[in-house]
Formats: C-alpha cells, structure tokens, sequence
C-alpha cells in the first residue's frame, strides 16, 4: 500500500464521505478531504483525516487546501445552476492540484462525453476531461453511469401510478449503485496506478424501461407499465408537475442519451477495481423494497 497523501475534494457529499469510509477502512493515506463546510466532517477529523476548507469557487485558497497531495480524487460539483459554473470550478481545482504537486487526478465523469451527445452535462465532463489532459498529469476518468439510487425517488411515483414515463424509447441503461461508484474511485485513488486511464463504471447489466417496468410489477405485486413519449413532452409534463425547467430539461436530455444508446456499455471495471462484483438493479431494488413500496412496508 502507497503512502503517498491522498486527497478527496467535495468529501462532504454522497460520494465523498463514502469514500472516506472506505480509504479508512483499507488503511490508504494520509488522508486529505477538501470540502467547503470542516464542520459537516468532524467525525472523519476525528479519525485522523486531514480536513480543510476548500471552495473551488475560490481559486486563490486552493493551492493551500490541495498541498502535500500526491494523487487527488476530484468529485464532480453540483454547480449546474449557470451554464459554465461547474466547469470553470474543475479547470480552477486542476490548476491548483498541478500547483500543489499532485501526479495523478481520479475525475468522476460519465460515459461517452463526446459533443454529439445529448445529455446537457456532456459537455462539462469533456471539458473537463480535457483540462486534465492538457495538465499534463496522469489520470483515471471514472466515467460513473447514472446511479441505481436515483431510482427510489423516481419509482415510487411509477408504481403507485403504474405508469413509468420516460422518454427512453428501447434504450438501455446499465445502472450501478454509488457504493459501487465508490469502492471503485477508491481503489483507483488508493492503488499507485501511473499512466492515463478511461474507465466506464457500469453495474453487471443495461437494463430498459421495458425491463424495468417488468421487475417493478414483480416486486410491487401490480401491473407497471412503461410509457415513452418524445422529450419534449416529458419536460411539460415534468414542468406540470412542479419542477424546474432547467431541471425538467437536464432529465430528459439524459433520456435522449439513453434512447441513443449512450449509457448502455456494460464494463468489468467496478469488479476490477473493487474486486467484487457490482449490484444488479434487481438486487438493489428488492433491498430497498421498504422505500419503493412504503405503504406496504415490504
Ligand atoms: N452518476 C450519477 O447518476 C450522478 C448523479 C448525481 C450527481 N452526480 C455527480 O457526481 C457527483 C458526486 O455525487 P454525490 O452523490 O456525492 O453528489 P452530492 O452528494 O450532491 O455531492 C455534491 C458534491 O459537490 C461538491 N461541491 C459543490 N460545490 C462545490 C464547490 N464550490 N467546490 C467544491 N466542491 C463542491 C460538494 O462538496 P462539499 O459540500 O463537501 O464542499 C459535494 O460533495 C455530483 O456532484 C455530480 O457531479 C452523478
């Protein structure tokens, strides 16, 4: 095991603070986790880890929160509320982790980035992917595919409709959960890899709505049926149901890429990484059964 410092930036999201666990518990470090709020990682200072302020929206602190790392996982923002936002805040950490001495960046990005792609953040993660390049570092692109979890916001709405409406036509999707996600960004940020690297992070299977729908009806005990319509009308119908446009437009653009067949690659790489292998949505869906059919509480 390398003892080179290790450093998780955004540590205080989902992703993050999974990882965090995870490096503890094979021993990797130091440990360095950047986050704009110490106080929401108490518990991991506690622990031993290194923790510091770090906003990427503040270049000039950033040298400072990134020193002394020698391989850095850089976790994708959540800026998506200005077009451009998120991209300049990865080009600012890029700059200041090359400025900080790090050799080797674990980007989480997404499949197939490239500009003909319909899904709306393609274009960040290209961008993104590109800084890294030009820095002349080594690197690892996780290119994570949608996450399962996302599901037990959407689904429970579907099955108490039995209707799941989406714009995915008979495209596949090959989910995989987040905990996957991080054990796999925390075996390549962990492990001393050197070179460049571009990964697609997938669950064991690309799964359609049509199959979905199926699974959804077993589970439930009722009839689920899958309902595409074109994009444009899935935005309206989101927007009639409450949310944002920008939001409304974000989904179905993922839609749209999904119908194309852009997330649909199915890779070994979680288990290679990991070292087991990834959750089916099958075996995620049954454990959070309790989620998906609440008032059953099954
Ligand atoms: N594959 C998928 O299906 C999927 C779904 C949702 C999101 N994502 C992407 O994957 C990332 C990680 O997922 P998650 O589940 O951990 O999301 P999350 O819980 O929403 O975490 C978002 C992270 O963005 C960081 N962040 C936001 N603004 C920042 C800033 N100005 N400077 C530095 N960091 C900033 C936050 O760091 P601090 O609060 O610690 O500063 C936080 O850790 C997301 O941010 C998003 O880019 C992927």
């Amino acid at each position: 095991m390398s003892t080179t410092p290790l450093l998780v930036t955004g540590a205080s999201g989902h992703l993050g603070r999974r990882v965090l666990e995870l490096l503890l518990a094979r021993g990797a470090g130091p440990i360095i986790a950047t986050t704009r709020n110490p106080d929401s990682l108490k518990d991991f200072a506690a622990r031993g880890v290194d923790v510091r302020r770090a906003d990427f929206d503040d270049e000039a602190s950033l040298s400072q929160a990134f020193r002394g790392a020698g391989r850095a996982l850089l976790i994708s923002t959540d800026a998506l509320d200005r077009p451009g936002r998120r991209l300049a805040q990865h080009q600012a950490a890029i700059r200041a982790m090359k400025a900080a001495g790090v050799r080797h960046i674990v980007y989480t990005s997404l499949p197939n980035p490239h500009p003909g792609s319909p899904i709306s953040v393609a274009a960040d993660h290209r961008e993104t992917e590109a800084a890294i390049q030009a820095s002349g570092l080594d690197f690892t692109f996780l290119r994570n595919n949608l996450y399962t979890d996302l599901f037990l916001h959407s689904l429970p709405a579907a099955i108490a409709s039995g209707q799941l409406v989406d714009a995915r036509g008979t495209g596949a999707t090959a989910f995989v959960t987040r905990e996957d996600c991080a054990q796999a960004a925390a075996a390549a940020l962990a492990e001393p890899t050197t070179g460049r690297h571009t990964l697609d992070v997938t669950g064991p299977e690309a799964v359609t709505s049509d199959e979905l729908a199926a699974l959804l009806s077993e589970l439930a005990g009722r009839k689920v049926v899958h309902v595409s319509v074109p994009p444009d009308a899935l935005v309206r119908g989101m927007v009639g149901h409450g949310l944002p446009q920008p939001a409304a437009e974000l989904y179905a653009s993922f839609d749209a890429g999904i119908q194309k067949g852009e997330l649909a690659t199915v890779t070994d790489t979680v288990k290679r990484l990991s070292g087991h292998a990834p959750q089916s949505v099958r075996d995620f869906l049954t454990a959070h059964r309790a989620v998906l059919l609440p008032a059953r509480n099954t």
